[in-house]
């Protein structure tokens, strides 16, 4: 059964592949086992009253067959008050349990502040990649998000353009991001590891290809994390890598991306400061590695048609160049 709920995507990184299905019957952070719990008792009942049911249909298709000789219509009985009570105040009875278990959980998600130390980090959805501030640390990245086990992550919810869900079923519930408005979410992950998630409201020709990764880091390898993305970008002397450069501010690249340190300050893009520590391009849907982010850079559109960067017609020695510059973006 869990396989049905099972996420999966079909050309991530190989290492990650073996890990690229999240599974919402195995939650490791405290709203997702409450989450899991209501669940479990949702289709507790839900299997009772099948099995109750098909019980007493199965009892009466054995029990009441025609028989041989059987000419006669059975008797016919019009209504029985206590048996339309009965299925009527059970019912009731089973939807307020439900509502009011929901109700509680809901309400012991959302209702809890955020702790003293908790990291906060801010998430912006976009036509199809997640944009993500951590505005304490002043870092802004996309599309992979990392934060410390056993600390507790408040995520401030945006929209950019429509509407968009946040779900990484083993952290948290799903929560709708929403133009004009904020919507808050918050996990305390309780293993490290690589937590795969999606976009959740149907949002457009690449709602499916707009994934989520989150690296649940020990503390250690969070900071160091934290400190590799405060570094400045390292100059380059090298014809091509200069070349690129050039052809980067020459293009409209410039305009959708920013690079800190650099004149490229656009934002309707990702940023594309620290590029090379992220694992996947195009938000999850293709390994980061030298050939794709050729074939991206040459053609967005034949990897994720419909994306907001253009076919920028660049030739093959330009494509060439501004790779060797992107690649320069530790
Ligand atoms: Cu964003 Cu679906």
């Amino acid at each position: 059964m869990a396989a049905l709920f099972a996420l999966a995507a079909s050309a991530v990184a190989q290492e990650d592949k073996a890990r690229w299905v999240s599974n919402i019957f195995d939650p490791l952070s405290t709203p997702s086992h409450k989450i899991h719990e209501v669940a479990f008792l949702a289709i507790g009942i839900c299997a009772g009253i099948f099995v109750i049911v098909s019980g007493l249909l199965a009892y009466a298709i054995i029990k009441f067959k025609k028989k041989e000789g059987d000419i006669l219509e059975p008797p016919q009985i019009y209504g029985s008050t206590q048996i339309e009570l009965a299925w009527t105040v059970i019912p009731i009875l089973i939807v307020f349990v439900l509502i009011l278990v929901t109700a509680r959980t809901v309400g012991e998600i959302q209702n809890r502040k955020p702790a003293e130390n908790a990291l906060k980090i801010k998430v912006i959805g976009h036509q199809w990649w997640w944009e993500v501030h951590y505005e304490d640390q002043k870092i802004i990245t996309a599309n992979e998000i990392h934060i410390p086990v056993g600390v507790e992550t408040w995520f401030t919810l945006e929209s950019a353009d429509v509407v968009h869900s946040f779900w990484v079923p083993q952290l948290a519930g799903k929560m709708d991001v929403i133009p004009n408005r904020r919507n808050y979410l918050w996990m305390d992950p309780q293993q490290t590891g690589l937590y795969p998630g999606n976009c959740a409201e149907y949002c457009g020709t690449q709602h499916a290809n707009m994934l989520i990764r989150v690296y649940v880091d020990t503390k250690e390898d969070f900071e160091k994390w934290l400190a590799s993305q405060k570094a400045a970008p390292v100059p380059s002397s090298d014809p091509l890598v200069e070349a690129g450069r050039k052809v980067f501010y020459e293009n409209s690249c410039m305009s959708c991306h920013k690079i800190d340190g650099t004149i490229a300050e656009g934002t309707f893009g990702p940023d594309l400061t620290h590029l090379m520590s992220r694992k996947s391009l195009a938000s999850g849907m293709i390994e980061n590695n030298p050939k794709n982010l050729w074939q991206w850079v040459r053609d967005p559109q034949k990897i994720k048609n419909g994306a907001l960067m253009p076919d920028m017609a660049l030739t093959n020695e330009e494509v060439d160049q501004v790779v060797a510059f992107l690649s320069t973006l530790k």
